[in-house]
């Protein structure tokens, strides 16, 4: 059951809210001492995202510290691969890992069937932070958006340009879209199982949208993200679904027209007057602080946030990062922006020193 009076849920229903609700993409992970020393419990990353009881620990860990209006659940958008039977590890330093996927033949034998339940521990995270979580809390499950997930399946590793997977959309369009097509159902799935669960939100990272013609968005990020949306929405009209086309450019304005989705994660490089004007009267937004500035802290931060919440807080607005929380943020200046965007204006913490 959805909170509708959780404020990340109102601003995420078009509602624009003071303060805005915030949190913070990878808000859990290795910047936080309390995430690192669960993470030394296992030696293995994709066990960790199928462990309930460390999973929703962790979950809640940035909660409890900062107060956030939402949780997202802990796990990782490459655990659709490891249920389609994909080979995958996580190389300590060096990111993931997969027996790459290159012809048609490696695409018919990946099989969705036991996939459901391979991340039925992923279902059980959910309810247990769920149980734990105050009523305006907000959870938020994610997927990785289908051309992300896809992407990796066929490079079997992080890229700069993704130049193999653009290769195999190119090389064997029919091969790709059944790729295409089984991310999209078992990722549905996997998404309806989060809300049945007690998700209050989904998101979906297209974490790769920004090397694409817009042919191949069309095909590759479109497409199938408005396949997924809609059969979310048939089955949960009142759940919210964000999309975050990360670096999708011009792009970004066919997406938001084009999928179906309720609001839009804007990266650090949109134009914030621009997204204001040409995006916000569409649907709620959400982002778009640099990481970065998060590292740096201080007077070029406080600037920022405040660029930040003059563009956007007019109309529905989720505060948030452009991309996820770098691992060499020290924890307190999280605890200044949080202090920052809830007392906006002209609170204490907008003072100079
Ligand atoms: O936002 C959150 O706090 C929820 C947890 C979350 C993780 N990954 C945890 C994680 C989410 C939402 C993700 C999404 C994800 N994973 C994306 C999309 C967003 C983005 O960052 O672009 C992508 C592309 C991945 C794939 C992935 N997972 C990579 C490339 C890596 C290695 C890079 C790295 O930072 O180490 C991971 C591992 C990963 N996922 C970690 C965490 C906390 C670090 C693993 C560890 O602790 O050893």
């Amino acid at each position: 059951m959805t909170k509708p009076n959780a404020p990340l849920v109102r601003a995420l229903s078009g509602e624009p809210c003071t303060p805005p609700p915030m949190w913070l993409m990878r808000q859990a992970g290795r910047y936080l001492p309390e995430y690192r020393a669960v993470r030394a419990e296992v030696p293995s990353f994709l066990d960790l995202c199928l462990d309930p009881v460390r999973a929703a620990e962790i979950t809640l860990q940035p909660i409890r510290r900062y107060g956030f209006d939402a949780a997202i659940l802990f796990s990782d958008i490459l655990v659709i691969p490891y249920a389609l039977g994909q080979q995958i590890a996580f190389v300590e330093g060096e990111g993931p890992r997969l027996e790459p996927i290159t012809t048609d033949q490696d695409v018919a034998r990946l099989d969705a069937g036991p996939a459901a339940d391979r991340l039925a521990p992923i279902s059980e995270t959910v309810s247990r932070v769920v149980d734990a979580l105050p009523p305006e809390i907000a959870l938020i499950g994610f997927a990785g958006a289908p051309w992300t997930v896809a992407s990796y399946m066929i490079e079997g590793r992080g890229s700069r340009d993704w130049d193999r997977a653009r290769h195999f959309l190119i090389r064997e369009p029919q091969a790709f879209v059944r790729l295409s097509d089984l991310v999209v159902r078992s990722t549905t799935d996997y998404l309806c199982r989060q809300i049945e669960a007690g998700a209050d939100v989904v998101q979906l990272f297209e974490s790769n949208a920004g090397v694409l013609s817009d042919d191949d968005f069309e095909i590759a990020v479109i497409a199938p993200t408005k396949a997924i949306v809609t059969a979310v929405k048939k089955a949960y009209p009142q759940i919210p679904v964000v999309g975050f086309p990360r670096c999708a450019g011009a792009l970004i304005d066919r997406y938001v027209r084009g999928t179906g989705i309720d609001a839009v994660g804007l990266d650090t490089t949109v134009p914030l007057d621009w997204a204001a004007q040409q995006l916000q009267n569409q649907c709620p937004v959400q982002g778009n602080l640099d990481p970065l500035l998060l590292v740096e802290g201080g007077a070029k931060m406080r600037d920022r946030v405040d660029r930040i919440m003059a563009a956007f807080s007019k109309g529905p607005f989720v505060f948030n990062l452009g991309h996820g929380v770098i691992k060499t943020t020290p924890p307190e200046h999280v605890a200044n922006l949080v202090a920052l965007v809830r007392s906006w204006p002209d609170g204490e913490a907008w003072r100079e020193e």
